[in-house]
């Protein structure tokens, strides 16, 4: 039974962990007899309205030559401001979010990365702290050599250039950077290692809208530091109880009456589920994690898990007056060990004020964009994702937890089709992401059913989709113009570190 499988699961790993007590309290402050299926009263975190909204800063480009943008990254830890309290996080250039990085379709970008983390011993996985590389997660560029190449480990003190070539990817999307060394991914993006990295469209329809971009990140502190990771944060994922908007709790964004903006929104988080929603407004999504939609899509809330992107227009309301930018409960399937499942949290306020404009939201975006007819004789590959259920602290695809010598490989043929069929066989939500090409959702079965209408009929290009627990989802992958050694795994990058990844070998 279903019910049963849920409570025991919790209980098992509780043992097995040492951390029996502090789930028998969780337990007992869910009210006795509340059983799944019933309305908890969702926890309400409403912090007091913060200071202005502020972009991530944009990371200086150091090239004069046009086509080829230029950037110094260091991996660092430095002081941020978090709230109120200066903690060391982990940085690329010492800030928090790290500088957004702005490129468009056809540059060069070339990255003259430092790590200068300090060694500081072996992690919980037994993985020197120090060791990290650069991902570029949604570009499609190659996966090899000095370009998206996640198989590289660079020392403390190492030096390394990458360079990506940004002629065949499509353009038009919010993307982002962030490590990507298995076993030390989860505890460095934690640490505050995330920025944005926008490639501009080339729709001047969309030019003229005042444009935010939003990176969802949440941490806990533990003094000056972020807090350490558990046995039990690998099984569940780790979720902080700050929660910011470009590093920033509940800033305050001001928009005029009547005016649109579009922001671009990504979640940074490590294991944290965002259900949006502002209000009455509508969320008008207009692209996704690969690109630009044909038209709006009107939504009342919008669900994003880590490592999704959403490109939203909002008209702000005629009337005057403060506005919530929610996240609504949502049970990602651990709400019974985080409670994330059942808060409702102010990520940021809008200040509807001053002279009222009349702007109005584009009928049409992407005329080209289309919802791709799966071809005939389309081969079909199926993923099993799994957790270990005795707190062996280990998680699978296809039976296989990820390691440099053994791993579930994909061997696929570039410049082909294929359809990938993700089965979830655990109790919580995995959001499935693949490297270098972006995927179209054929059909979604479990979990949230605005979530699954949106990706199901728009033409939506995903690189990141949730896989409900105990349900699956079919995604028709185009294995285009690259090969190269690669990878997918679920994007709980405590899942990742513990094995939920697997090889995509494309040749
Ligand atoms: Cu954003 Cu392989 O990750
Ligand atoms: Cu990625
Ligand atoms: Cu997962």
């Amino acid at each position: 039974m279903k019910i049963s499988q849920r409570y025991a699961a919790p209980l098992l790993l509780g043992l097995v962990s040492t951390l029996l007590s502090t789930h028998a309290i969780a337990m007992g402050g869910m009210g006795g007899g509340c059983m799944m299926g019933c309305t908890t009263t969702p926890t309400v975190i409403d912090p007091p309205r913060g200071a202005a909204f502020q972009d991530p800063v944009t990371m200086p480009n150091i090239s004069t030559i046009s086509g080829i943008v230029e950037v110094n990254m260091e991996a660092k830890v430095a002081p941020i401001n978090i709230n109120g309290v200066t903690a060391n996080l982990m940085t690329y250039n010492g800030t928090y979010p790290a500088p957004t990085i702005k490129v468009k379709k056809g540059d060069l970008l070339k990255v003259h990365f430092k790590n200068s983390l300090p060694y500081t011993g072996l992690n919980m996985m037994g993985d020197a702290r120090d060791l990290t590389n650069l991902h570029t997660h949604g570009l499609h560029v190659s996966p090899e050599g000095n370009s998206d190449n996640t198989m590289l480990s660079l020392m403390s003190g190492e030096l390394f250039d990458y360079e990506y070539d940004l002629s065949l990817h499509p353009g038009g999307n919010l993307n982002f950077y962030h490590p990507h060394r298995h076993g030390n991914t989860a505890e460095q993006m934690w640490g505050g290692m995330a920025g944005a990295l926008e490639v501009a469209d080339e729709t001047p329809a969309l030019a003229a809208y005042e444009t935010h971009i939003m990176m969802l990140k949440d941490i806990s502190l533990d003094g000056a530091a972020p807090a350490a990771h558990t046995m039990d944060d690998f099984m569940s994922g780790k979720e902080g109880n700050v929660m910011m908007v470009n590093g920033k709790v509940n800033p305050v964004l001001n928009m005029k009456p009547g005016q649109v903006q579009r922001w671009k929104i990504v979640n940074a988080s490590n294991a944290r589920f965002y259900k949006l929603s502002l209000g009455s407004h509508n969320l008008q999504v207009i692209g996704s994690d690969g690109g630009l939609l044909n038209k709006p899509y009107a939504q009342s809330s919008i669900l994003l898990s880590p490592g999704e992107r959403v490109d939203v227009m909002v008209k702000a309301s005629t009337t005057k007056g403060y506005y919530k930018l929610l996240s609504n409960p949502y049970d990602r399937g651990m709400s019974m060990m985080s409670g994330g499942g059942s808060q409702q949290i102010t990520l940021l306020t809008v200040n509807v004020t001053g002279t009222a404009v009349t702007n109005s939201i584009p009928g049409t975006i992407n005329a080209s964009a289309v919802r791709l007819a799966v071809p005939a004789g389309t081969p079909t590959r199926q993923i099993t994702l799994s957790m270990g259920m005795m707190g062996g602290m280990e998680a699978y695809i296809n039976g296989i937890a990820f390691s440099e010598t053994n791993a579930y490989t994909a061997h696929s043929s570039v410049n082909t089709y294929e359809i990938w069929e993700v089965f979830n066989q655990s109790m919580m939500d995995h959001p499935f992401h693949q490297h270098v090409n972006p995927a179209q959702v054929i059909s979604i079965s479990g979990g949230d059913s605005a979530y699954k209408s949106l990706y199901t009929t728009s033409p939506a290009w995903k690189d990141t989709v949730i896989v409900p627990k105990g349900g699956s989802v079919k995604l028709l992958v185009p294995i285009k113009d690259y090969t190269g050694m690669t990878m997918f795994h679920c994007h709980i990058l405590e899942h990742e570190d513990i094995g939920m990844m697997g090889l995509w070998d494309i040749r």
